[in-house]
């Protein structure tokens, strides 16, 4: 029987590892590319929603860190850092204590989802929550990675996007060729590049016969790279995608350009109202930042820019229960009175009768 053996075994010829590299792995990578009815009908497009959140920690950051971790683990590092608006410690924290590692992980103070928050904890990370944004994080990891004897794996460690490149590989080894159209969410900016990177060197050696155009979408108020300048107080309810200076900035805009793509912003009602809508008629429940790239298709269908009969991948980023409190807080009120263990009453109260 054939189980899928992680991204690093599945795709080794295309990843920096030898046969000395200790593959640290935890399943990641093959998640489901799953036809997405209800978009395609919306966009006149044949829509498909690549779901990084059934990765084992439930988000796309594990593809990098099975690669940042076992070649940290290689080079004898025993303790890895980087700063997160969640997912990046959740992961970090997984693959770093299976590979017998300390975690040590910043975050912005009161600004994570629970679930995140909850993964780093029982993970057994070291946790420091800092009085400041994403970007302040980012600024003390690299300096502590400089002068500390501790390994960076936030995604300016360039192995990390290699890693993340396999999930476009998956996109075309699925389709059969590469899509006219790759829609994703853009934060600290690496997951563009890493697709775009993959895109680009299955097309090189004619794996595929085309690269995509790249459509990022940000967060309106955490929109620098849209904006062409650095925002000093980022602000969404999207929280993973809260970032004011992304580290990989030049990369994004360059997968932009080069890819003849876009990179725009959607509101957090767009956002909120696509995870809703995601949920409810696709049935794939994602957390809030994982639905941009929905409402940034949504949006260009409305505004008339997107031309129908292409086929669109749409990467949504991370599973919805990482953040039940956003999803709980959006949602219409729902009256839950207690009812009476009666069938007839339920029934009644269901609206049966
Ligand atoms: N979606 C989710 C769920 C994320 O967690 C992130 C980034 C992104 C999208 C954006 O990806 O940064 O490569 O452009 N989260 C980082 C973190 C910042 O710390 O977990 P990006």
């Amino acid at each position: 029987a054939h189980q899928w053996r992680g991204v690093i075994e599945e795709y080794r010829d295309r990843l920096p590892v030898s046969t000395d590299t200790p593959v640290v792995t935890l399943g990641e990578g093959g998640t489901p590319l799953v036809a997405a009815q209800w978009l395609s009908e919306q966009t006149r497009c044949e829509v498909w929603l690549k779901v990084e959140g059934n990765n084992p920690t439930g988000s796309f950051k594990d593809r990098g860190m099975t690669l940042a971790i076992s070649l940290a683990a290689q080079a004898g590092d025993k303790a890895v850092v980087c700063a997160s608006t969640g997912n990046t410690s959740a992961s970090a924290a997984a693959y770093a204590v299976r590979a017998g590692m300390l975690p040590l992980v910043l975050i912005p103070a009161g600004r994570i989802a629970k679930g995140k928050l909850a993964q780093a904890i029982v993970h057994g990370a070291k946790l420091v929550s800092i009085d400041g944004g994403f970007d302040d994080c980012l600024r003390i990891v690299r300096e502590l990675g400089k002068n500390y004897p501790v390994a960076l794996v936030n995604s300016v460690n360039p192995v990390r996007l290699e890693g993340q490149k396999t999930a476009a590989f998956e996109v075309c080894d699925a389709l059969g060729d590469a899509p006219d159209l790759h829609v994703l969410p853009v934060g600290n900016a690496g997951n563009i590049a890493a697709y775009w990177k993959g895109y680009q060197e299955y097309a090189k050696d004619k794996v595929s016969s085309r690269a995509p155009r790249m459509w990022g979408f940000q967060a309106e108020g955490a929109a620098p790279i849209v904006r062409g300048a650095i925002v000093e107080r980022p602000e969404t309810k999207a929280t993973a995608i809260r970032v004011g200076n992304p580290a990989s900035w030049t990369l994004a805009e360059a997968a932009r350009d080069e890819s003849g793509g876009l990179i725009e912003a959607v509101s957090d009602d767009q956002i909120l109202s696509a995870q809703r809508e995601l949920a409810a008629r696709e049935g794939v429940f994602v957390e809030p930042a994982s639905a941009a790239g929905v409402a940034g298709l949504l949006a260009a269908r409305e505004a008339g820019t997107l031309d129908g009969g292409q086929t669109v991948v749409i990467t949504v980023t991370g599973h919805g229960l990482k953040d039940i409190d956003t999803a709980l807080s959006s949602a219409l009120p729902v009256e839950s009175p207690v009812t009476p263990a009666d069938t007839d009453e339920v029934a009644r109260v269901a609206g049966l009768v």
